[in-house]
């Protein structure tokens, strides 16, 4: 189970924490009953005790397909569609996986960006290599993953026949709706589904991040039973489980001022998990004028960059750091040398993992000394189970705290501006009286 300290909170009472109970009973009711805002979303409760079982039969099966007809899977998809298969395949085989791991195709995440030349990059990876795509996309019409799918097409359709390329594609999509089902459907590929009331930034545990991981070579079982033990753990413990005190004591900061959670890791293959914490709390609760900034470090590299700010920066943020609680499986020692000339015999023998963890405890002092205060969040291993402990954790921390903030923590209506305007800018059909107001207060800018 997750484990959640509190202690160098110095700012917060019990007492404070006690006159959230209230608040956090309505909350709790809001997530067990499906009665509070956004309920049709609150699909992810259940969803490791009850997925489709027929389906992650399927994913399974399309996953060993693919890991044995493929040297490169390409995963199209942006936002909650892409980040949480990212971040556990780097989470648990590191950011250098690619190339590393046997009988296993190298994966490349596109359609994230607007970007050609990533793009272009990434296919001149394929080149003279077999490729499968699971092109991924709740709504089905998101601009960036249907221009790359578009341009992925294009690519294979040199290299395939059209009979090989629809064996080859994949789609994770909603069951009936969207440009991206009609395809799928009319060019014979597999399809997988995005259920209703799941949306995308608690979508890992669906379809959208289990084909990809398993692609990878992850037991999928093993992640969905970690989520169901920590499900399970959390609601038996009822008001007083550690997802909600975490719920709790980001509202507090936000009350006492604070603006920013930094959400900090001394694992570099953490860098994803960042990523996907910051869509999930920071498209869940920045709404209303409202929430606390989340941003996210991996130390002790950005101790070199970051720690400044954090240290003795505006007095704006608090810290929340994500440690493994044991010595690490796989670890490296500090060899000893005879001439000693950059004087780090002292440290000869020596774990990493020691190094690493006393870097941590000084940097938690260091940074309490300078007026920022830290949560701790301790996962027990560092395996496909212990991770879908965390993802459920946070998952449920972050409905929680939606709710004390008084939003609606499963919608994200703020994302369709800049896509208003750029299709208006794009000349899109249908946006025709926005484009002339847009392009006279663009005239500067151009
Ligand atoms: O969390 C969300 O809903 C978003 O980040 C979406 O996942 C993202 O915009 C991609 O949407 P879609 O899956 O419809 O392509």
């Amino acid at each position: 189970m997750i484990s959640f300290q509190y202690s160098h909170l110095r700012s917060v009472t019990d007492a404070d924490v006690q006159a959230y109970r209230d608040r956090l009973a309505q909350a709790d009711t809001a997530i067990r009953e499906k009665t509070g805002a956004g309920n049709d979303f609150l699909g992810w409760v259940d969803l490791p005790v009850a997925y489709d079982r027929e389906e992650f039969a399927r994913i399974r099966a399309a996953a060993e397909k693919i890991r044995r007809e493929s040297d490169v899977l390409l995963v199209i998809g942006i936002g909650g569609s892409y980040l949480g298969a990212r971040a556990v395949i780097e989470f648990l085989q590191g950011a250098y996986y690619n190339g590393k791991r046997k009988n296993t195709p190298d994966i490349y995440f596109i359609g994230n960006s607007f970007n050609g030349e990533e793009l272009k990059n990434v296919l001149e990876l394929c080149d003279g290599r077999d490729v499968s795509v699971n092109v991924i996309s709740k709504s089905g019409t998101t601009t960036e993953s249907a221009i790359a799918f578009r341009i992925v097409r294009e690519y294979l359709s040199k290299r395939y026949t059209p009979e090989q390329m629809a064996s080859r594609i994949y789609a994770t999509t909603d069951k009936s709706r969207g440009a991206l089902r009609k395809l799928a459907e009319t060019e014979g590929y597999e399809t997988f589904v995005i259920p209703d009331d799941v949306g995308g930034r608690f979508s890992v545990l669906t379809p959208v991040g289990l084909l990809p991981i398993a692609c990878a070579g992850i037991d999928v079982a093993a992640l969905l039973e970690g989520a169901a033990a920590e499900r399970e753990a959390l609601f038996a413990a009822g008001l007083d489980n550690d997802a909600y005190r975490y719920a709790v004591l980001r509202n507090l900061m936000l009350e006492r001022g604070k603006k920013v959670e930094v959400f900090a890791s001394y694992d570099p293959s953490f860098r994803f998990l960042g990523e996907w914490y910051k869509q999930l709390f920071g498209e869940s609760e920045g709404k209303d004028k409202k929430g606390l900034f989340p941003a996210s470090v991996v130390y002790s590299s950005d101790l070199h960059s970051l720690g400044q700010f954090v240290q003795d920066g505006s007095p704006i943020l608090f810290e929340t750091v994500c440690t493994l609680a044991h010595p690490a499986s796989r670890d490296m020692n500090v060899p000893y040398e005879e001439q000693n000339a950059d004087g780090l015999n002292y440290l000869a023998g020596e774990a990493m993992y020691r190094v690493n963890k006393k870097a941590m405890l000084g940097t938690l002092l260091a940074h309490e000394q300078g007026g920022t205060e830290t949560l701790l969040i301790r996962y027990g291993a560092k395996d496909a189970r212990t991770l879908g402990e965390l993802l459920y954790f946070l998952e449920l921390a972050c409905a929680a705290s939606g709710y004390l903030l008084g939003v609606n923590p499963f919608n994200q209506p703020g994302v369709e501006a800049y896509k208003k305007n750029m299709f208006a800018l794009l000349g899109k059909p249908g946006y025709e009286e926005q484009r002339a107001s847009l392009e006279e207060q663009l005239k500067t800018v151009q």
